[in-house]
């Protein structure tokens, strides 16, 4: 995979620069509700910092706010930020999506965004995805060099691209079908098993339009409607009743998944099992969660749900990589070509 330049490569001292980070963190009252992503855009500022930027302005969209909302506003995640790097030469814009221009990839929006700036570091490997003012806009307008955690971004999710260590095991879960097929057709061809779990086995069981056999759940978690406190059991999937619901993956299905999770010398996983926020359908995701953990595999973990599954696990250093991106990780491995980084001159 073709690779940005870098900004390690740039000479940065007594430059102002504007720095695209995902900081789009899920909010809750006000405060920072998972501070990862802005952990994880620390080390590029760091760097900035370290080699005497003179000024370091980060934007970033937070949520889908429709114009100015304060209940989007940059503030809790400015503070969070500036908590854990606090440095007199370092900025936060407020919610690049408060301009309508943002979305629109208007000219003039990015000709504001790259005033006073003299280098743009894209460092946002959530939002490459998106032709964006403040990703694609701005980089046509200032020299633009890719941040570190983009570059790893890249680096390890590409690895799924090139030639894999075998066996391969693709897992895929979540509610969204339609999201994660392009990954599947992509990838699936080269995979020595696609375990497929969550509302997604469902629909690829009722028609399956991949060229490939896929691993599905031989039992579930039935429940009599779709509830946390819904009368549940465990059933073989041929037995479950009319009317009910699979909401997780049951033990039989959760022993096959470990047993080719074990077997694997490379996985990608994206999508929970089940409906991992009701504590009664989280055991399937959770043994996912494990079952890759416990692999020394390479092993790469994307998607909110999935991460957030693994976090809450405390198991979120167990894994290869566990990415940062959402759309974006779902993007790059079906293929497509990612506006925010085509942007950027090879190094
Ligand atoms: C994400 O959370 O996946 C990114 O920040 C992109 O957000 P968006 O889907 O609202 O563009």
């Amino acid at each position: 995979m073709k690779q940005p330049r870098s900004v390690r490569d740039v000479d940065v001292g007594g430059k102002r620069l504007l720095v695209r980070s995902d900081l789009n963190v899920p909010l809750d009252g006000g405060r920072v509700a998972d501070d990862t992503r802005i952990r994880a855009s620390l080390p590029t500022l760091q760097l900035l910092l370290q080699r005497e930027a003179a000024q370091v302005t980060v934007c970033s969209h937070v949520g889908r706010p429709k114009g100015e909302d304060p209940q989007y506003s940059m503030q809790p995640v400015r503070e969070r930020l500036q908590q854990l790097l606090d440095d007199r030469r370092l900025h936060v814009l407020e919610n690049t999506r408060f301009n309508p221009g943002e979305t629109e990839n208007d000219p003039a929006f990015a000709r504001e965004l790259a005033a006073d700036n003299e280098l743009f570091v894209e460092d946002a490997f959530g939002s490459v995805h998106r032709a964006h003012a403040s990703t694609v806009g701005v980089a046509e307008l200032l020299p633009a060099y890719a941040g570190l955690l983009l570059e790893r971004e890249l680096k390890e999710l590409g690895k799924l691209l090139g030639n894999v260590e075998h066996p391969f095991v693709l897992i895929s879960g979540g509610a969204k079908v339609d999201d994660k097929l392009g990954v599947l057709e992509n990838l699936g061809g080269k995979a020595d098993a696609v375990l497929v779990g969550g509302k997604m086995a469902e629909q690829l069981r009722e028609q399956n339009p991949l060229p490939f056999d896929v691993v599905l759940p031989t039992d579930v978690v039935a429940a009599s409607e779709f509830s946390e406190n819904a009368e549940a059991r465990i059933t073989p999937y041929d037995d479950l009743p009319d009317g009910w619901l699979g909401l997780d993956i049951g033990p039989e299905t959760r022993n096959d998944f470990a047993r080719h999770i074990a077997a694997a010398r490379t996985i990608f996983w994206n999508g929970p099992m089940g409906v991992f926020e009701w504590p009664r359908f989280a055991e399937g995701t959770k043994a996912v969660a494990e079952a890759v953990a416990r692999s020394d595999a390479y092993s790469v973990v994307g998607g909110a749900d999935s991460a957030r599954a693994l976090t809450e696990l405390g198991l979120e250093n167990e894994v290869s990589w566990l990415s940062t991106g959402g759309g974006a990780v779902l993007e790059l491995l079906e293929g497509k070509d990612l506006p925010g980084v085509s942007v950027i001159p090879e190094s």
